[in-house]
């Protein structure tokens, strides 16, 4: 589809009046320039009939604002609240005048107490004369916009609606928006009920669609609306606005992008712009929230973690819908270790946290992990090192070492316990690690060291200050390789170490 989505935004009017505490006009300032960095074609700027604060707010914002934006005005269809509006939007290069009424047969009959062609006179009326207004100011590029107050509750009488709306164009609106007010039944009778509309007025007609989030499905019916024709998708920062809010500006934007089509906003400013409009708004991010919640890169089942593991270099995420940096998201995916997680979970948060540890070794220790979070919930990362470090550094079983030491050159004594046999063993070695397997030997258990590796290790990680690793492989009698660590301030003692561990993993 070639037909660019235009995003109008309507946080600082929607947004504004649902707010425990409604924007100042700094407030409104500050989060308009995250408007403008995001990109939006419009900007509903306020109601200015409904405080003098939001007058003199739309005001400014037209007079500060680029060339290329739309400064809309919100107004009922009555000459005063047009009157007021027109004179905050006039000072941008596009001003907006919005006018609205009322169409549901329960609106008109119970809320206006108006019938229909009343309802219809209202309109065509407040169109005509906010159209006049708008040329009277000399912008070329104004326009009138009218919305269909509770259109998503016209069934019933849409033939009336459709037929009034050609009326209102005839009067001069250039814009014309189908609010789902209340969200109430499907997203599919709503969508079909704006192809009609979309259907039935002159192509050059911009069609748009106000959804709000009565329940959960604004998002959806936004998105399907535009492929059914409206162009004008109006949206909120967050998803604030009245009740359960408007559609979310962000959701919105990655769907239409991750369908193939032409977005018109920076995406990578949505997450920024998610954090600074909940601290101003004081509304919450919700913890579940798509795309910018904290827990919408967090996964917790084995599954998931293996999937998200694998492909997290990748664009595409085997569990995520993007990869997050295209919203500008900065942190990760999030591996949380519980009952529900496995081995890719445990390899995953050591190594994250600077620790060596293998793919086996991880295997070795997950069910001791797992047996923890079936008490705990979640382990904090820090238990999980804990255990990887009673796991992996100091493996219990038939050999205890008791001391190893230096008695001359090449020279050396061992000591240590088999089950409850005591050994104090003398041996001579090309090097520690030579004379520890010729004592161990001695003793009877001799091993097949096929190869050792040393490091120095970051002491701020261990806590301590530097530290040895030695890592060997023993190779048991079928043939398998056993990887085994040992750490300690003293080089030597990493050896010997590695060594009694990998004895207590080949003989467990
Ligand atoms: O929800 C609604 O119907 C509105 C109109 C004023 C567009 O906000
Ligand atoms: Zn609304």
């Amino acid at each position: 589809m070639t037909r660019q989505p235009f995003f109008y935004d309507i946080t600082l009017r929607d947004g504004n009046q649902s707010l425990k505490k409604p924007w100042n006009l700094k407030e409104k300032e500050l989060i308009f320039s995250k408007l403008l960095n995001l990109g939006v074609q419009a900007v509903e700027a306020g109601f200015p009939a409904a405080s003098e604060m939001d007058f003199e707010a739309t005001k400014r914002l037209a007079e500060i604002a680029p060339q290329n934006l739309v400064i809309s005005g919100l107004a009922r269809a009555v000459e005063h609240d047009i009157s007021i509006a027109v004179d905050a939007i006039k000072p941008c290069v596009k001003p907006r005048l919005h006018t609205f009424i009322a169409m549901s047969p329960f609106n008109m009959k119970y809320v206006l107490n108006k019938n229909p062609q009343d309802v219809r006179k209202t309109a065509i009326e407040a169109v005509s004369f906010a159209k006049n207004l708008i040329l009277k100011t000399g912008r070329k590029d104004g326009e009138v916009q009218f919305s269909v107050e509770h259109f998503g509750d016209c069934q019933e009488n849409l033939d009336y609606v459709i037929e009034t709306l050609k009326d209102v164009v005839n009067a001069g609106a250039n814009v014309i928006n189908l609010p789902n007010t209340v969200e109430r039944t499907r997203v599919k009778t709503f969508v079909d009920m704006v192809e009609k509309v979309y259907e039935s007025l002159p192509k050059d007609i911009m069609i748009a669609v106000h959804c709000h989030n009565d329940l959960g499905m604004a998002t959806a019916a936004t998105v399907e609306s535009y492929f059914a024709g409206a162009t004008q998708l109006e949206c909120c920062l967050n998803g604030l606005g009245e009740r359960a809010g408007n559609t979310n500006l962000y959701e919105v934007a990655v769907v239409l992008h991750n369908s193939g089509v032409d977005v018109p906003l920076n995406l990578g400013e949505i997450y920024e712009t998610a954090l600074v409009v909940s601290d101003m708004s004081k509304v919450e991010i919700p913890e579940k929230a798509p795309l910018i919640g904290p827990e919408a890169l967090a996964h917790r089942s084995g599954i998931h973690q293996d999937g998200a593991v694998k492909t997290k270099d990748m664009e595409k995420g085997a569990y995520r819908p993007i990869h997050p940096t295209l919203i500008g998201r900065k942190d990760d995916e999030k591996i949380g270790f519980t009952s529900q997680s496995g081995k890719t979970a445990v390899f995953e948060i050591i190594s994250d946290a600077g620790y060596p540890i293998t793919i086996q070794e991880a295997v070795r220790i997950t069910p001791i992990v797992k047996e923890a979070a079936q008490k705990a919930g979640e382990l904090p990362t820090r238990n999980i090192i804990d255990i990887y470090f009673n796991e992996v550094f100091n493996i219990k079983g038939d050999f205890r070492l008791v001391a190893f030491e230096k008695l001359a050159e090449n020279f050396f004594n061992l000591k240590f316990f088999h089950k409850n046999e005591f050994f104090d063993m003398n041996a001579q070695g090309n090097g520690p690690m030579d004379a520890c397997l010729s004592a161990l030997k001695q003793a009877g258990f001799p091993q097949k060291l096929v190869d050792y590796e040393q490091y120095a290790l970051d002491g701020e990680i261990f806590g301590s200050g530097a530290v040895a690793m030695t890592v060997i492989h023993f190779q048991d009698l079928d043939g398998n390789i056993i990887l085994a660590r040992g750490k300690d301030e003293s080089t030597i003692k990493a050896n010997v170490k590695a060594i009694f561990n990998g004895l207590n993993l080949m003989h467990k």
